[in-house]
């Protein structure tokens, strides 16, 4: 961030010279009788960059919203902006993402660009993302192929808790980095699903896991010259070690591709070998490797960050740790350590926990797509090629459909049926909605659920300060902690 931070200044300094000439810069209007979204009052040049510079997006955009509305136009240098903060403006704006097939900004120059768009996540809407979508869908994420991979989740959370084990019976109980076990038994999981059994516990896999969360946080990262884009220069440097990263993210995906072609695609019931099998995908191994990743990518980071805002709170919420742990152990029983998935769906109090988990932390804490045509949100005109942000981490912390909405309350799931899928009800998006909405719904819960269960009926957590936990928020394209969450840990039997 500090190379840009003194051109900026600079930058900023002009502006305001800039605003004395052209004083105040009116929003135009929209045509057709329909204006656009109110506006703060913004800088020449820069627009509105400095109401988030340094900030929290979400953040900055939520006090923008209690100042001028659910529907705020902004522009940052020459791009049109549109940032949306209620239910009812985001179930409209997903609305219009779905009827026009409107798809995600592709950003420049670092942030999305590994492959191209030859993934899923960043695919323009048309026959190449349908097909995409379908093949994932189908071949990894129903309910038949989530059963399928039962077995291997068991052994990867079983291989957790034996180290956990480990770690409790020491002379003194041990001080554990729970954002690591988290972390590595969620990547397993699902690593093992998407790539198959073989590439899991040997060194180059694990270095690609480091190396995998390094790029998530290059892809968060925010390039100046993606919104002026002649500022670009000052992007240089990232830039280079963003294309190093990925780099080498292809090297070791290409391996994959290169010994499962060797092995033959025939015999393997893994991803890549499937792919290898489709008329379609095998044509490109960019293709390929891209779907891949982006599966990786998308199913890692969410589950384990959600699992760890989930511990976190449970662990500043004692009633509500006391009750869950009532719960396992009339489901689970006392006298034994492991929970398994046929325990889950009798786990009521749990659900609760993670939705109230999912609906004050969202690792997609904003929903981004690109309007594709003009159109229209709660009666205000929307520009072609306007960037909309619909912030899913406002909308789900807003009084006017919560109570007491920053307190960590999961009996109000059990009070009330809310659908947090975003099919009925948009007071919450954890998963966004609509057809760019996330197909990994049932395996992600499925992960979170089995894991965080295991972690709380298996052993005592406690804050080695026992003091509160810091709940502060770190950067990257997943909200997640930023501290690692490091806690003492004693077994319960
Ligand atoms: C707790 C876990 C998860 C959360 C909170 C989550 C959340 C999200 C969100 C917010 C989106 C964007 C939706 C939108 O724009 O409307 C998304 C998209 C996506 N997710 Fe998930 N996700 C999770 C787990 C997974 C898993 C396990 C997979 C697969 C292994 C997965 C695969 C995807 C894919 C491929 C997309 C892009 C879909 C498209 O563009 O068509 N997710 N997810």
């Amino acid at each position: 961030m500090e190379t840009w931070i003194a051109p900026l200044a600079v930058l900023f300094g002009l502006s305001v010279a800039l605003l004395v000439k052209s004083w105040i810069l009116r929003p135009p209007s929209g045509g057709a009788g329909c204006s656009l979204p109110p506006s703060p009052r913004a800088l020449p040049l820069i627009g509105h960059l400095h109401l988030v510079l340094g900030k929290h997006l979400h953040r900055a955009f939520g006090e923008i919203a209690r100042e001028h509305g659910p529907c705020v136009s902004l522009k940052f240098g020459s791009s049109p902006y549109l940032v949306i903060s209620s239910a009812q403006a985001a179930r409209e704006a997903i609305r219009v993402r779905d009827s026009t097939y409107s798809s995600r900004p592709f950003l420049t120059p670092g942030q999305c660009k590994i492959f191209g768009a030859d993934g899923i996540l960043w695919t323009p809407y048309g026959e190449y993302w349908r097909n995409v979508r379908k093949l994932c869908t189908l071949e990894l994420l129903t309910l038949r192929q989530i059963q399928r991979s039962q077995a291997a989740r068991a052994e990867e959370m079983a291989l957790a808790v034996a180290k956990l084990v480990e770690a409790s019976r020491g002379p003194m109980p041990g001080t554990v980095n729970l954002t690591e076990v988290i972390s590595d038994v969620t990547y397993g999981m699902i690593l093992r699903k998407v790539v198959g059994n073989g590439h899991r516990r040997n060194e180059e896999a694990l270095r690609f896991k480091h190396l995998l969360k390094e790029v998530f946080v290059a892809m968060g990262d925010f390039y100046v010259g993606d919104i002026m884009p002649w500022l670009q220069w000052l992007d240089l440097r990232k830039a280079a070690h963003a294309k190093r990263l990925y780099k080498q993210v292809d090297e070791y995906m290409q391996r994959l591709v290169d010994e499962q072609r060797r092995k033959g695609a025939d015999i393997g019931d893994d991803f890549i070998s499937i792919m290898l099998r489709n008329e379609l995908f095998s044509k490109s191994d960019s293709f390929m490797k891209a779907i891949v990743l982006d599966m990786i990518g998308a199913g890692t980071d969410t589950s384990a960050v959600t699992i760890e805002w989930a511990m976190a709170e449970l662990i500043n919420n004692p009633s509500v740790m006391s009750r869950l742990l009532e719960e396992l152990h009339s489901v689970v029983g006392p006298s034994s350590l492991k929970v398994e998935e046929a325990h889950l769906d009798k786990l009521v109090y749990l659900g609760a926990v993670v939705k109230e988990t999912l609906r004050l932390h969202p690792p997609g804490a904003i929903l981004i797509f690109q309007a594709a045509q003009p159109c229209q949100v709660m009666d205000y005109f929307v520009p072609e090629g306007t960037r909309v942000f619909i912030n899913n981490y406002e909308i789900a912390r807003d009084e006017r459909c919560w109570e007491e909405p920053l307190k960590f309350k999961p009996e109000r799931f059990v009070e009330r049926n809310i659908d947090i899928v975003g099919l009925r009800d948009f007071e919450m998006l954890p998963f966004g909605s609509g057809r760019r909405g996330c197909p990994g719904i049932q395996l992600g819960l499925r992960v979170v659920h089995f894991v965080l269960a295991n972690l709380v009926h298996g052993f005592e957590w406690k804050n080695p300060s026992g003091k509160e936990l810091d709940m502060s928020e770190g950067s990257g394209l997943t909200l997640a902690r930023a501290v690692p969450l490091e806690l003492t840990i004693s077994p319960r039997i």
